[in-house]
């Protein structure tokens, strides 16, 4: 079974093929009309959404297919105790392809090893999104037509913002991109991310505080909603919130073909003011993740024998040796599901969760 968990399950030839079959979508739609006629998908959100979760039912309506599922996990069963495995057992009798959007790190991965049909993962806590990811990807090749030799600034909520880690491990594929992460200090981008993706693709980056002072050398600049779900400590959120604010005095500083883009939902981090401005392409790339996804929805229902990246033989795994110490991590809540860590650097000796990727030694 084929699933989509972290956007690395897609290989770089993958990915091309999937941004050109978007392309054909939206040049001509009418031959997607009936591809997905009598196939359901399945939206399962633990989570709150507008965009993923109504761009995926839009994409399999445009498909001609029908959409089952909820927006509210208050609402299924998963309130009287069902575990994540079992609800996907239980709607791979139901549908053809479930989309699942869950607080818990790690969620999407043990629904895909327990589902019969593809699942997709529609954001994990704040671990990864790998299909906002596409459609970033969609916007910045339809703007600059390549990814290569692009510099591009990520700013914000570099620790909890899920959509910077998935946008960062797709980019490390590419040649001579150079990362600008503009943070506060107590918002930098988590360890696993600089260990296991930045530093050994040897992608050049530099971590700065100011936005201002950094606009001016961007092809890219991904800003970032401060995550306040993701939040321990109140008082923290309330101190970073206001961070940053790119309005039109910054966008005078940038680029004449710099792009902004935002995954949205936007607090303040954008200006409306900036909204008018042709480089802002945040409203553009959600409309693009509708595109995407109907590509997506099509490749994965395609390829339904294919086996999916993550394989129990390809990795350096450990059972039950270490304990997942993450609060948010899946583990922590599933019943019985195994404790398994991942060997990613030997000669370092780390060993992470397989489902949060949080250090477990
Ligand atoms: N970008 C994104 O994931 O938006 P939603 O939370 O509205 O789905």
């Amino acid at each position: 079974m084929n699933h989509l968990i972290d956007i690395t399950d897609f290989s770089v030839e993958e990915l091309k093929d999937l941004l050109d079959s978007a392309l054909d979508i939206i040049k001509n739609p009418e031959k997607y009309q009936e591809k997905c006629k009598h196939k359901k998908l399945a939206t399962l959100f633990f989570e709150p959404s507008t965009r993923t979760r109504l761009s995926f039912e839009a994409a399999m309506y445009e498909l001609g297919g029908n959409v089952i599922g909820f927006s509210d996990g208050a609402s299924s069963s998963a309130t009287k105790g069902e575990s994540i495995a079992d609800t996907a057992k239980i709607v791979s009798n139901y549908a053809d392809i479930i989309a699942m959007r869950s607080p818990k790190e790690g969620a999407a991965l043990v629904a895909s090893l327990n589902s019969s049909i593809p699942v997709i993962n529609a954001g994990d806590g704040g671990h990864c999104h790998p299909t906002q990811t596409l459609a970033d990807l969609l916007t910045i090749y339809r703007e600059k037509g390549t990814f290569d030799n692009l510099t591009v600034g990520l700013c914000g909520d570099l620790k909890y913002g899920r959509t910077v880690h998935s946008l960062i491990a797709a980019l490390s594929r590419y040649k001579g991109i150079k990362l600008v992460l503009i943070s506060p200090k107590e918002l930098r981008i988590p360890a696993n991310v600089l260990e296991d993706i930045i530093i050994p693709n040897k992608m050049e980056y530099i971590e700065v505080e100011n936005l201002e002072e950094n606009i001016s050398n961007l092809d890219v600049l991904y800003m970032t909603r401060i995550q306040r779900e993701r939040f321990t400590d109140m008082n923290e959120y309330e101190r970073l919130k206001n961070s940053y604010v790119l309005d039109v005095n910054k966008m005078n500083k940038a680029p004449s073909k710099m792009i902004v883009l935002h995954p949205l939902p936007r607090v303040n981090e954008i200006s409306v003011k900036v909204d008018s401005d042709p480089r802002a392409l945040y409203f553009k790339q959600a409309l693009n993740g509708k595109y995407i996804r109907m590509a997506l929805i099509l490749k994965l229902l395609s390829e339904k024998d294919k086996v999916t990246k993550f394989s129990f033989e390809n990795n350096k795994l450990l059972y039950n040796k270490y304990k997942c110490n993450n609060p948010k991590c899946i583990c922590q809540t599933e019943q019985e599901l195994e404790q398994i860590s991942k060997i990613v650097d030997e000669k370092n000796n780390v060993v992470r969760c397989i489902y949060c990727e949080q250090r477990t030694n």
